[in-house]
């Protein structure tokens, strides 16, 4: 069984989408270590109501990487093979990134390479874009760059704003990254440079 590390900076349902299907037993894996960098996450209150592990570390003035390492330490002490993001709002260091080659994923609220960064939803709508949507995918040292693993699509609608265009899209994230974690842990895609191709 494989050990699952979570980060997250707030409210955390694509957190809980996961500890659901994990405890459902639909995800092969176990939620070794939840993380935050936001004490009063939201996210990390209802992983510690689940009875979870979990750690806030706190910037406190590192840098990036040596903020990184202490991570990537906590991760480490707790056997983590997989690091799932989720609305972890820190771009990884190369440091963390080469700790766990391959083996962090990503959810971001719009279809990459399209609309990377930050408000994802709002550059959607800025741009007029009539569908958008999210993507799971494995990090690299770039941001929200990393080969794609799974996408789904989401209509954008005229009267959609940025909360009714977010709340569309995160139904279909809540579903998506289970996926897409189940996916990964069971070796069903090949990785070859950007392509991901289901075997
Ligand atoms: C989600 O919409 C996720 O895709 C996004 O933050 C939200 C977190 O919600 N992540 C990013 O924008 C990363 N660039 P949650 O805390 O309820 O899972």
């Amino acid at each position: 069984m494989k050990n699952l590390g979570i980060l997250l900076s707030g409210r955390g349902s694509n957190f809980e989408a996961i500890a659901r299907n994990v405890a459902a037993g639909k995800i092969p894996a176990k939620i070794a270590l939840v993380v935050s960098n936001r004490e009063n996450a939201p996210g990390l209150a209802r992983a510690r109501a689940m009875g979870l592990n979990t750690r806030f570390i706190p910037l406190q003035g590192k840098d990036r990487e040596a903020y990184d390492r202490d991570v990537v330490a906590a991760l480490k002490e707790h056997q983590v093979d997989w690091v799932c993001l989720a609305g972890f709002m820190r771009v990884l260091s190369p440091y963390f990134v080469r700790a766990f080659p391959g083996r962090i994923l990503n959810i971001h609220p719009a279809l990459l390479p399209a609309f990377p960064g930050l408000d994802a939803q709002k550059q959607a709508l800025e741009a007029g874009v009539k569908f958008s949507g999210c993507t799971v995918h494995l990090v690299d040292e770039g941001v929200d760059t990393g080969p794609i693993v799974c996408q789904a699509v989401v209509p954008v609608l005229d009267n959609d704003t940025v909360e009714t265009l977010s709340a569309r899209i995160l139904e279909e994230e809540h579903r998506i990254y289970s996926e897409a974690i189940c996916l990964l842990l069971e070796n069903k895609v090949r990785v070859e440079n950007r392509r991901v191709a289901l075997l």
